[in-house]
């Protein structure tokens, strides 16, 4: 048994979400036999390295990230801190030696990203990025498919993410609705997820084209690391939106499909809609989170059957078979990090696994995003710079 101990930094929604996905994956992958070990957990919120400790179980807390970076029982890092840190962290972590997986969209823009990405590459640290949703069993079958030519020449892809979080205008004005922090809104937060799955089931994006607006351009005011995501304040003091809420996008991609992306965080109706649809001379297949354990699927332009038929997640998708021992019985969110962790700690130790994301995934995904704000700005197609050869380094520290 391969014993890691643990760094978390940031115990909010996605700090805790790790937590419960390394505790979980000796449990689902025993024969990798690698066993996580909670050693140091850092927030500036005092009730949430409480909470690290007492809760979750993390040997010691402390307010300031770099007591984690500097713990020699720290072996790999969880970096779940707000948007404007991870530079900072992600540099610092990767100057530490410690392998890190990181959240999404990995800094406030494409330059933030690239110096994460160039700090890893130099110091060889593995690394993960949270774009969960390219694990789910039914998107692992529609690159599949794409792969094998199963649906033709692929003509066009449609991927929204139509996320229902912030549609009420008392939503709170956390960190993620200010540049400061956050970067940019929408495209940031949603349009990074939806341009990491296309990119992974289609392939690199070469030229963007976008449109961006703020819908709720004044919110009540949440102190940092309180409430959640989804608080919402009656009566607060108020202040500015300054990132966007909604953005559409046209793109081509490099093998010669086009696309049409959209993110809201304002929509009325989805709530966590992130809909990915590919379609092909030969058929086609669409995958909606909302309805995370089905996947549809059309073969062939005709006969009795044509049109979409609809296949229940079951063992011969992706990691299904971990989960569920047999067919129809629902995934959840939060398995996509369990799958996610495994693929960091696999990485973290010198292994390979198909699919594994890394910071050169997240740079890839900053630099279509960037050529969207820049575009929404002049109404011009904006290229996308060539994306760098992915690279994981083996590294291997672990106890
Ligand atoms: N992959 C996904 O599906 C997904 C979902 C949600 C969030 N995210 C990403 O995860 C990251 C965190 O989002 P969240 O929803 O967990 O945020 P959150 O607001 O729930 O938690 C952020 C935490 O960071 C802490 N913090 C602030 N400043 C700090 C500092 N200097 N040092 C240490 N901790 C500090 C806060 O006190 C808070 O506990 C963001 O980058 C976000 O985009 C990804």
């Amino acid at each position: 048994m391969t014993e890691l101990g643990v760094g978390l930094i940031s115990v909010g929604w996605m700090g805790q979400l790790h937590t419960r996905a390394y505790r979980a994956v000796p449990v689902v992958y025993p024969e990798l036999g690698l066993r996580p070990r909670l050693v140091h957990a850092a927030d500036t919120a005092p009730d949430r390295v409480a909470y690290a400790r007492e809760v979750l179980g993390f040997a010691r807390g402390s307010a300031d990230y770099r007591d984690v970076l500097a713990d020699p029982a720290v072996d790999v890092v969880s970096i779940c801190a707000p948007n404007m840190l991870h530079r900072e962290i992600g540099v610092a972590a990767a100057r530490a030696g410690k392998p890190f997986w990181i959240e999404k969209p990995v800094g406030r823009d494409a330059a933030e990203t690239a110096a994460v990405a160039a700090a890893a590459r130099e110091a060889g640290v593995a690394t993960s990025v949270g774009f969960n949703y390219r694990h789910a069993p039914a998107v692992e079958r529609i690159r599949e498919l794409v792969a094998a030519g199963t649906l033709g020449r692929i003509t066009n892809a449609r991927c929204v993410f139509l996320s229902g979080y912030a549609a009420e205008p008392n939503a709170a004005l956390s960190w993620r609705f200010r540049r400061e922090y956050a970067g940019s809104g929408a495209l940031g937060d949603l349009m990074s997820h939806v341009v990491d799955l296309v990119r992974y089931v289609i392939g690199p994006i070469t030229e963007v084209a976008a449109v961006s607006t703020i819908v709720h351009p004044r919110r009540p005011v949440l102190p940092m690391g309180s409430g959640t995501h989804f608080a919402v304040i009656e009566g607060g003091e108020l202040g500015d939106v300054d990132n966007e809420d909604y953005a559409a996008a046209l793109v081509r991609f490099a093998q010669g499909a086009v696309g049409t992306l959209e993110a809201s965080r304002v929509a009325v109706g989805p709530q966590c809609g992130l809909v990915l649809e590919v379609y092909g001379t030969e058929g086609s297949a669409a995958w909606d989170f909302e309805r995370m354990n089905e996947l549809r699927v059309a073969v062939g332009r005709g006969g009795a059957h044509a049109g979409y038929t609809t296949v229940l997640g079951n063992p011969h998708l992706g990691e299904y078979g971990r989960f569920q021992p047999g067919p129809g019985i629902a995934m959840g969110y939060d398995d996509l990090k369990v799958i996610e962790a495994k693929k960091f700690l696999l990485a973290a130790t010198g292994g390979v696994d198909a699919g594994a994301s890394t910071v050169e995934d997240a740079l890839s995904a900053a630099e279509v995003v960037s050529a969207a704000v820049a575009s929404a700005a002049t109404g011009a197609w904006v290229p996308v710079p060539r994306p760098a050869p992915p690279r994981q380094p083996a590294s291997r520290k672990a106890r």
